[in-house]
């Protein structure tokens, strides 16, 4: 059944009439600036066609009721329990919960107190996937309490609280991509976004391309961990450059001419991390000017070349991924293939001719199922419009 239908369908059942609304948040994929949003840099995701959906009313006491309908598990808590993670019954938050939760707490943090709900979610956006599941679970919660409490915040500024939930609530040091496309998205566009100063802009996706999203089925692990070690790589090569080029705040400051000339005096780990960051940046300065002269060949080396980066330097792929991407890489029609999201896990992000997407897809499905013995889920998906009331 359709997350729309179920959560409809369980609000009922549960609560015992219809829901008064249902919120929808989609998730992203990212064609080019990966690990690139924590180090002022520029992204350009899409949202995708696979959302999470809530069906929520109001509710007349401080409770707050949530339905986890993918899980079979509910919560309930007030205002009190929300910075101690725990239930009303003292009992602690299931990991789910935090994701709202954190969205409420964010809240909270600005000032705005969110009316407590009765709400039922379900998702079709796969956890762990790299397509951001959990951001998309904080942008529908995000709507649906500004649709009780009546507050205007624009979309950025809930992608900003949805970031703020994750950093400060969940703890896990991303930036601001995910919430941006969930909240930001637009149906068959591009969203570019300069993570410095959030000035965003979309690029038309050209009617002969496909993106392709192909999952390896594996599932990330220890993400928060190493995600958050790649971000404190980051921040220690700043700090160390600082010494020679004292006005940069962030590695979007430093040119790779810059950074070749001092590399030799980070440690090599924090060299790697940082020579990523600053290269994928320089990559993804060149996205939209390649997009909208349709030179889709040159924008697909790029994004070979980050999954190289990403596998070489970063370190943050694993062996499926890799055989995805290669297996794609040499595929008729494919442009550019290379893991989408944090990594460790997940999907590939494929940008395809066209009228070869079809071909492209069982090809990458049976290739990928002989050299990994994985049967994969691969599909071609359609930018989508962001976070809303449906
Ligand atoms: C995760 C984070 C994002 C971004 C990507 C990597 O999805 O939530 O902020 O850092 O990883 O590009």
């Amino acid at each position: 059944m359709h997350p729309k239908e179920l959560v409809r369908k369980t609000f009922q059942e549960k609560f015992g009439l219809p829901p008064a609304f249902i919120a929808r948040a989609p998730g992203r994929v990212n064609l080019l600036g990966e690990h690139v949003d924590y180090n002022d840099g520029f992204v350009l995701p899409a949202a995708i066609d696979r959302a999470t959906y809530v069906a929520f009313s109001g509710s007349e006491s401080d409770v707050s009721t949530l339905v986890a309908a993918d899980f079979g598990e509910s919560v309930q808590f007030a205002p009190p329990n929300i910075a101690d993670k725990t239930q009303i019954d003292g009992t602690p938050m299931p990991e789910w919960a935090n994701y709202p939760a954190g969205m409420l707490w964010a809240f909270s943090q600005v000032g705005l107190q969110a009316p407590a709900l009765r709400a039922v979610f379900s998702s079709n956006v796969p956890r762990g996937s790299g397509l951001s599941s959990s951001a998309s679970v904080e942008m529908a919660f995000g709507v649906a309490w500004q649709q009780l409490a009546g507050w205007n915040q624009t979309p950025m500024e809930l992608a900003l609280l949805g970031q703020r939930a994750e950093v400060n609530y969940v703890g896990v040091n991303c930036g601001v991509m995910d919430q941006f496309a969930s909240a930001c998205g637009q149906p068959d566009r591009l969203l570019y976004l300069d993570c410095r100063t959030l000035q965003w802009q979309t690029v038309p996706l050209s009617p002969d391309l496909s993106i392709v999203v192909a999952d390896t089925t594996i599932r990330r692990k220890l993400t928060s961990g190493e995600y958050n070690k790649r971000h404190d790589a980051c921040q220690a090569a700043v700090r160390l450059l600082k010494e020679d080029l004292p006005t940069i705040t962030a590695l979007r400051d430093v040119s790779s001419q810059e950074f070749n000339r001092l590399a030799n005096k980070l440690p090599t780990e924090v060299e790697k991390r940082a020579r990523h960051v600053v290269e994928e940046i320089e990559r993804s300065r060149q996205a939209v000017p390649l997009l909208e002269s349709g030179n889709f060949v040159r924008f697909g080396q790029l994004m070979n070349e980050c999954h190289a980066s990403l596998r070489d330097l970063y370190e943050v792929s694993c062996p499926e991924l890799d055989v995805m991407a290669r297996v794609a890489q040499s595929l008729p029609g494919c442009y550019g293939a290379r893991l989408t999201g944090a990594g460790f896990g997940g999907c590939t992000v494929n940008l395809v001719a066209r009228e070869q997407a079809e071909t492209f897809a069982s090809a990458l499905s049976t290739g990928y199922e002989a050299d990994c013995g994985l049967h994969p889920e691969i599909y071609i998906c359609r930018a989508s419009a962001g976070a809303g009331i449906e």
